[in-house]
């Protein structure tokens, strides 16, 4: 808005610099009579005399009093050119003579008298006409008879016969100049012809002739002044305006007449970050000039921490190597240690080395490879320690003790591995209590009796997750098998895993993150595999991609900068039925997407790049909190893999909602809490407060009701889900109340989930078969930081004869059998068969624990 103003208000000033030129007819004129009494005149006539008439006498001079009103010329205007013209419309005889102008000195008057016949006599005056005698008839005298003009004329022009003619001069010039700056008052001209001798008369029309173009009038051509004076605007520009346009302007005014280019207006200064990130202090457009970011009027570079402008593209995307066991083969039954150590690495190639932590001493970790039904056993390792070699005693990053973990934990660097997205017994699923210290370490087995898909490892410890995931504990952990061989998927070089995570840094290159918990943390850079946004450089032909949004609470929505689709093949925890083309890709942190992008199309040289669009939070405002650039692809003249994409990848089979025993309802929102101020909870519920208890073979749905204005991812280990449907809903009375049908899932969300995006103001239901492994299992929202807010709770599984639930198979729920005996109660029905009976009956016995 102020900018528009002040463009408007220089348009004004500009224009103004053009000349105008005004043509004004006499405002005034009148002729002196010399004669015997001196008090002829001819105020309302046709006509003006000068010059003397055929009489010898002395009593024959005319002189004409012709005046102009300049005031339409605003005040200030600098006057180029005057020209004064009169029609003399009879003239004697005598051929040419010099008529003059000269400036009146006394003001004068026009009255009502009107000469008859030729006006050549003229007549008596009336009150207030100027006459030989009077400037106001019969009051005011002239102080010389005849007139008070300065003798030097102002202009002179040769006159002989009829016509019009024209006076113009410098002097001209200044006498309007001098009545325009009211330096002089303005009384107009007097007209004197030739007096030396008789019969010089000469007749002219005056401003009541009846012909209006043969009336005095007076050309002036002037440059209006800008209205006003010097304006100073905030920002240190100057533009010249009157006061309240000024005021309008967020300036301040100079004072009239003050001229922009004479008055030095304040600029204001700030502090300026450099693309180097050193700040210096200048005004904002000096920082523009050099490239920098201005942090606004009076900031200053004290309080200011300026970030490494890092230049997109210019490091090679990186593949995190496949790790390597100390027994057996990878992609097979292997055993692995992984150690978690510190150590420094370059994440871009402006950025010096940042302090990382690694699982086998990448970021992100080397990627396991692994087969259905083949386990993998890994001793993951604390081997955290400092540049002195020194077993690490405190976090690299400030910990928030607010935090359930921290608070009785401190700031101990704490880790536990969790592989998202595995069917992993309770012992080995990364507990987040089960956590150990540097110079500890643990072994977990994986079993692998799950379908091939894209899983993930990542650190879950309590209440600090987020900072070792920040720190960079993450990798991927491939999981195949033989009917996902037998599709012919790009691979080898064309099946590469991408980890999406943003990051912020401080200029040396340190990981920068909040001290205090935050709601959300944002990166401003985007890194893939460990690079801030790197560029790929591939084959003409067709990739698989297993995007991870490795994130802590960025969503990302992926699209390619052509608007060319790509196919999704896979989601969290396995293939979809058939390729789903997709435009673009939302995934929210723990999400993965299985895609294929083909570049055979494209000739060498294309470049593509892999842009997010979605706002940080999400959802929100288009455009809020966006970081834009992911990757970039460039095109190779090489040939790739051509095979066409299988158009079936494997069956999907909905579960049947009748399947479901129970139904669980979950409440996503903010509750008020003593050290943080507010804490996010599952029904307000915490980690501590175990309320679900599951008994294994049994199906449930689970419903997230969100009532909060985020999406948060929802997360349930153990179990793989479907998407059963989302439902908008309303709240009345403090209730949730559906409203609207349930909306089925989107087509590249019917597939194997563990992680599922519960939209602000929607219920999401899934639904789960569990299987699997006793325990204690977490589940919770995906956004790191909501996680370690306890966000998270655990549910229990139980044998599926423990019908009272309370952990173990014995007396109290054989009771509970015999009870339902003959009946069709789904409870104590154990294999299903619609009837509590016999078969059941073995069912429990075989399970008795006592
Ligand atoms: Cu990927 Cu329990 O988390
Ligand atoms: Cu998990
Ligand atoms: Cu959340």
């Amino acid at each position: 808005m102020r900018r528009i103003l002040s463009l408007a208000a220089i348009c004004v000033a500009t224009s103004s610099l053009f000349a105008d030129q005004i043509t004004l007819v006499a405002d005034r004129d009148n002729t002196l009579y010399q004669s015997e009494t001196g008090s002829l005149s001819n105020g309302l006539g046709s006509h003006l005399f000068v010059g003397r008439t055929a009489q010898e006498d002395a009593l024959s001079r005319r002189r004409a009093l012709v005046r102009f009103d300049l005031s339409s010329i605003p005040a200030g205007s600098v006057v180029t050119q005057v020209t004064l013209s009169l029609h003399c419309s009879r003239a004697n005889q005598s051929g040419p003579t010099a008529v003059t102008l000269h400036r009146l000195l006394a003001d004068w008057g026009e009255g009502a008298s009107s000469a008859s016949g030729q006006e050549g006599a003229g007549t008596d005056a009336e009150t207030g006409d100027a006459t030989w005698l009077h400037r106001f008839y019969t009051t005011q005298l002239w102080t010389t008879p005849g007139g008070d003009f300065a003798a030097a004329p102002s202009a002179s022009t040769s006159v002989g016969g009829e016509g019009v003619y024209a006076w113009s001069s410098a002097q001209l010039v200044a006498d309007a100049q001098a009545w325009i700056d009211g330096t002089a008052q303005n009384h107009g001209w007097l007209v004197l012809g030739d007096e030396s001798e008789p019969a010089t008369a000469k007749r002219w029309d005056s401003r009541q002739n009846e012909s209006a173009d043969r009336r005095p009038s007076l050309t002036i051509v002037y440059t209006a002044r800008p209205a006003g004076g010097a304006c100073c605007l905030p920002d240190g520009s100057c533009v010249s305006v009157d006061a309240d346009a000024c005021a309008a302007l967020g300036g301040i005014h100079q004072g009239d007449g003050t001229e922009c280019g004479l008055v030095e207006c304040p600029v204001p200064m700030g502090a300026c970050c450099l693309p180097d990130a050193t700040c210096i202090e200048t005004s904002a457009s000096e920082c523009a000039a050099l490239g920098g970011t201005y942090q606004g009027d009076a900031s200053m570079c004290m309080d200011i921490a300026c970030p490494l402008v890092l230049e997109p593209f210019v490091d090679a995307l990186p593949r995190p190597a496949v790790a390597a066991p100390i027994a057996g083969k990878a992609g097979g039954e292997a055993v692995y240690r992984i150690e978690v150590t510190q150590f420094e690495q370059e994440l871009h190639r402006d950025l010096p080395p940042t302090t990382v932590w690694g699982y086998g001493g990448s970021y992100p970790g080397p990627t396991i490879e692994a087969r259905r039904d083949a386990p993998v056993t890994v001793t993951w390792a604390n081997e955290l320690r400092g540049p002195d070699g020194r077993l690490l005693l405190e976090h690299y990053l400030p910990v928030d003790h607010c935090m359930h973990g921290p608070h009785t934990e401190g700031s101990t660097p704490r880790l536990v591995t969790h592989l998202h997205g595995g069917v992993v017994p309770f012992e080995f699923d990364g507990y987040p209590e089960f956590t150990i210290l540097p110079g500890q370490e643990t072994t977990y087995v994986y079993p692998n009796i799950q379908e091939a898909g894209t899983l993930w490892y990542h650190d879950h410890a309590l209440g600090i997750t987020r900072l070792n995931v920040y720190m960079g504990l993450a990798g991927f952990y491939l999981l195949r098998d033989d009917e996902e061989d037998a599709l012919d998927l790009p691979s080898g070089e064309f099946e590469i895993p991408l980890a999406i995570q943003d990051r912020s840094f401080h200029p040396d290159g340190r990981l920068a993150y909040p001290e205090m918990w935050m709601e959300h943390f944002f990166g401003d850079v985007i890194l893939v595999n460990g690079k801030v946004w790197p560029y790929l450089e591939v084959k003409r032909g067709a990739y698989r991609f297993r995007v991870l949004n490795g994130s802590g609470s960025r969503a990302y929505t992926l699209a390619l900068s052509n608007g060319a689709t790509f196919r999704q093949i896979g989601t969290d925890v396995g293939l979809l039925e058939a390729p789903v083309p997709l435009a673009s890709l939302t995934l929210t942190p723990g999400e993965r997407a299985d895609i294929v992008i083909d570049f055979a199309r494209y000739p060498a040289g294309t470049e593509l790049v892999l842009l997010n669009s979605a706002p940080a939070p999400f959802p929100g405002p288009a455009g809020g909190g966006v970081v834009p650039n992911v990757m970039k692809f460039v095109v190779l003249d090489e040939p790739g893999h051509v095979a066409p994409l299988p158009s079936l990848l494997r069956p999907f089979e909905p579960i049947p909602e009748e399947e479901a025993i129970a139904e669980r309802s979950f409440e996503l929102r903010t509750f008020p809490e003593a050290c943080a101020g507010s804490h996010w909870l599952i029904n307000g519920l915490r980690w501590d407060d175990v309320t679900e208890v599951v008994r294994l073979d049994t199906t449930e749905i689970w419903s997230w009701v969100n009532r909060s204005g985020v999406t948060h991812p929802m997360h349930m280990h153990l179990v793989a889900f479907q998407i059963l449907d989302r439902q908008n809903f309303v709240i009345s009375a403090g209730q949730v109340v559906p409203a609207g049908e349930r909306m089925p899932p989107a087509p590249n969300e019917r597939g194997w989930k563990d992680t599922v995006q519960a939209p602000p103001s929607q219920i999401t239901r899934v639904i789960a078969r569990f299987v699997g492994f006793e325990g204690l299992f977490s589940y919770h929202c995906h956004i790191l930081e909501h996680e370690d807010h306890e966000m998270m709770r655990q549910f229990r599984t139980v044998p599926r004869a423990d019908l009272n639930l309370d952990g173990d198979v014995g007396a109290a729920d054989l009771a509970i059998l015999l009870g339902a005996w003959g009946q069709a109660d789904p409870i104590a029905d154990l294999d299903g068969d619609g009837i509590v009976g016999a078969s059941d009956l073995a069912i429990l016995l075989g399970a008795w624990t006592g």
